[in-house]
């Protein structure tokens, strides 16, 4: 660009986290449990104590200020308001909110709040979970709840969290089993509806009020020109990233997914009112978590092209008929086998924009890695800089490109337990003393991106 569009005024610096990765204070002051505490604990005090933010708030957020945080995204952990999902709410689990979100406000950092990330309550999930359609009705509950309650205070909504990756990757949140295809379409088309409930229901209440979905979107690449792999990098698009955001933006089913569905017998049962319900719900902006591309070809149909199974987690395998995972050989991985791909942000948000010319907000990106505390006490996370760095200037040579950037929130603000490895890959800005089974000071120390980071908040980017 002879041009590089400043970032604007008012762009929301961010960080993430979600609630049952830091807050611990798992079955305390009335929460229930949600499908998170079934997990086998890696370590005696996982995700009992997390980062044990719950009794650590006033203290985080003011660690937040000094890094100038502009935003913070958070997500309310559903069971701890809502303990019984068809009765009141919890006063404890509110008043734990309002502290944050006062907190938050008194420093003059905007709230934004992710409604479901992965957390769903256990009793939801004993009685059918996402296929059962009272789901949905438990969610717009909820949904009332938190409204009423933080609407007057909280202006930035995301609805749940990668739900494509929920379907995607459908163990993760059905603990001990595996869904059918037909049953994951069905959960995924009832959190379809529990989204478009909630956002027409905030429109009511709070019309000054935004919200968005918040799926993990990522460019597809085909391996090679040959147009069979652009066919397989095409489907698989629009099968992981175009079917959500097409449904939150168009209100309607993307239609090559739709006709993928038919072919397997996996269309959603609907009920009347529901191609109304999605078609009237809008969302104001787009949450999107992005972490790495993906590169693939022509499935060969040899019975190893295959959805990811229990254990793949990130690994993509394929899927008969579909696509089958390449390689690319232009881009490097973390440590934990993680691509790397900046450039890959710059082409998932113009993917984005040239398709729905929506605000668009990045509410997870960031490097999960080993860190150590050095013998001068510091961490010196240069790898995460730099990780930082190269990410930023793809967001501004995004935003330079005509894209409606407002905003980025990296993963995470501080240390959390990671989904797949606990405390052993870390996130955050701020390093959280414990280890998997060891929860030593749980003291905090702003590692070195912490202060990068405040420099860039600071300068608006300039710093970069
Ligand atoms: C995202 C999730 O998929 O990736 C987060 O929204 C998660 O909850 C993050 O922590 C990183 O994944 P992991 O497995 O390294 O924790």
């Amino acid at each position: 660009h002879t041009n590089l569009a400043p970032f604007p005024e008012g762009f929301l610096w961010g960080a993430s986290t979600s609630a049952y990765q830091v807050e611990g204070a798992w079955d305390q002051d009335g929460k229930a449990p949600s499908v998170q505490d079934l997990h086998e604990p890696r370590g005696q005090a996982d995700f009992k104590v997390a980062s044990d933010h719950y009794h650590h708030v006033e203290e985080d957020v003011e660690l937040m200020a000094r890094m100038g945080l502009k935003a913070y995204r958070f997500s309310v952990a559903w069971a701890r308001v809502m303990p019984d999902p068809f009765g009141d709410p919890n006063p404890a689990g509110l008043a734990f909110y309002d502290r944050l979100v006062n907190a938050l406000i008194a420093h003059g950092i905007e709230p934004i709040v992710t409604m479901y990330h992965f957390d769903l309550p256990l009793s939801l999930h004993e009685a059918g979970g996402w296929a059962n359609r009272r789901t949905t009705d438990a969610f717009e509950r909820y949904a009332r709840v938190l409204f009423e309650h933080f609407g007057d205070r909280v202006k930035m909504w995301l609805t749940i969290n990668e739900q494509n990756v929920m379907i995607n990757h459908p163990n993760a949140m059905n603990p001990g089993r595996t869904p059918s295809q037909r049953e994951l379409y069905q959960q995924c088309h009832h959190m379809f509806v529990a989204s478009a409930k909630a956002t027409l229901l905030l429109h009511q209440l709070w019309p000054d009020a935004k919200i968005g979905p918040a799926p993990n979107i990522t460019a597809i690449y085909p391996e090679t020109c040959d147009p069979a792999d652009a066919i397989a990098a095409d489907d698989w698009e629009s099968i992981r990233c175009w079917l959500y955001l097409d449904v939150a933006c168009y209100g309607r089913y993307n239609p090559l997914v739709w006709r993928y569905l038919e072919e397997r017998g996996c269309t959603p049962e609907m009920e009347p009112g529901d191609a109304e319900l999605l078609a009237a719900a809008k969302p104001d902006f787009l949450g999107v978590n992005y972490y790495a591309t993906a590169t693939v070809k022509a499935p060969k149909n040899d019975g190893h092209d295959r959805a990811p199974r229990n254990g793949d987690q990130q690994v993509m395998i394929g899927e008969e008929g579909v696509y089958r995972a390449g390689t690319n050989p232009h881009l490097t991985q973390t440590p934990y086998g993680w691509i790397v791909d900046p450039v890959g942000l710059r082409t998932t948000l113009r993917r984005i924009a040239s398709r729905y010319a929506m605000p668009i907000l990045i509410t997870e990106n960031g490097l999960g890695t080993h860190d150590e505390v050095a013998a001068d006490g510091g961490v010196h996370d240069q790898y995460r800089i730099d990780y930082l760095q190269m990410h930023f200037e793809q967001a501004q040579l995004a935003l330079s490109d005509g894209v409606d950037l407002i905003g980025f929130c990296p993963w995470s603000f501080m240390d959390l337990v990671s989904t797949h490895n606990g405390y052993a890959k870390r996130y955050g800005f701020v390093y959280v003393d414990r280890d998997e089974c060891d929860l030593r000071s749980l003291e905090r120390i702003p590692k070195d991106s912490f202060h990068w980071y405040r420099e860039v908040i600071e300068t608006n980017g300039a710093s970069l």
